[in-house]
């Protein structure tokens, strides 16, 4: 079996497993950085330019979040700035005005605070064009409801159908949740979010092929490789199935109060995640020993015992 490397990924891959069993639970912890750029820059990025050309309901800002969509901006160009001083620069110029430089895409832009005419587009996107995460926000009334994002990333779901509902009502779906008050607890955590106080977690599945957009939208598209990969040989297997990490950022917006949801996707083939020993252990055991309900809602019931299999035989025939 042909084992490729790529270190650079394999040193920033975020695995997700403390344990050989996995289960819900509301895992967060205190962030560091909120923004991570890597070498897929360009290139998740004009996907993401495409996604949204061709279906603008990834794209949603109800009118009541444009003071958090600017909110959003600001905050993410702060942590841009802070975190590579080399390529991204903002400077205060004035009451409300401001120069933003961002140096990888050659773009220097002025703006003017909450002013959408200062602006080339809507400011939500316009900062989305220039982040590899995808952004939820949520505004917190009776409960949170996510009334704005930009979503080209989703792992079976659709931002277009969930946009304006609640935090509950978006978990809805997912098992054991709800009886484990897991979801109950990660809401009245939400609630008390304070600002500077930025929270992380992580949350997996299985890809079939490099793909970041699998959203129900394109279902007709991905939907069928979940059949196909089942029949190709141990070498394609490898090579197409991915471990899928979303890195979660969970931050209290400073001046609209909104909670800001990042999502950062990042895909690691088995064959090169059974290069390091202790992964391909935990994962081959935690895929084992997944409860089927939680394999079916993650749309992996039908290949994740090959994917254990194939982990468990990589290190006799590496
Ligand atoms: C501490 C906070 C959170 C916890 C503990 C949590 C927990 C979970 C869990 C356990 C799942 C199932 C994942 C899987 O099996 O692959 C899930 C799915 C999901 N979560 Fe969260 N989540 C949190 C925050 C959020 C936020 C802020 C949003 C923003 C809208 C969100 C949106 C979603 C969506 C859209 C899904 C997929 C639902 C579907 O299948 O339709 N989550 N979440």
């Amino acid at each position: 079996m042909k084992i490729s490397t790529d270190r650079s990924r394999l040193d920033r891959f975020p695995f997700p497993f403390s344990d050989e069993r996995y289960r819900y639970s509301t895992n967060v912890e205190p962030a560091g950085r909120l923004v991570d750029i890597d070498d897929a820059y360009h290139r998740d990025l004009g996907e993401r330019a495409e996604i949204l050309a061709k279906d603008p309901s990834r794209h949603v800002v109800l009118p009541h979040m444009r003071p958090a969509a600017w909110d959003c901006m600001l905050t993410l160009m702060r942590q841009l700035a802070s975190a590579y001083p080399a390529d991204f620069e903002l400077t205060g110029v004035g009451a409300d005005h401001w120069h933003w430089r961002n140096r990888l895409l050659g773009q220097a832009q002025d703006f003017i605070y909450a002013d959408e005419s200062s602006l080339p587009m809507e400011p939500l996107a316009y900062i989305a064009g220039q982040v590899q995460e995808d952004i939820v926000l949520l505004d917190q009334r009776d409960q949170l409801y996510a009334d704005a994002g930009v979503v080209t990333f989703a792992a079976d779901w659709s931002f277009g159908f969930d946009v304006g509902m609640s935090f509950l009502e978006i978990h809805g779906p997912v098992p054991r949740i709800h009886e484990d008050r897991v979801i109950t607890r990660a809401h009245e955590f939400l609630k008390r979010l304070q600002p500077h106080q930025p929270y992380r977690r992580t949350n997996w599945t299985l890809t079939v092929g490099h793909r970041l957009d699998v959203s129900t939208e394109l279902y007709p598209e991905w939907g069928p490789d979940r059949e196909t990969v089942q029949t190709v040989d141990d070498e394609t297997f490898g090579r197409l199935v991915h471990l899928r990490v979303e890195v979660q950022h969970l931050v209290r917006l400073p001046d609209s109060g909104a909670v800001m949801f990042l999502i950062r996707t990042h895909l690691l083939p088995l064959d090169e995640l059974a290069t390091v020993e202790d992964w391909r252990i935990r994962t081959a055991k935690v895929l084992a020993e997944l409860p089927e309900d939680m394999a079916d809602y993650k749309g992996i019931a039908k290949y994740r015992h090959r994917a254990a299999t194939w982990l468990d035989a990589a290190s006799r025939a590496a």
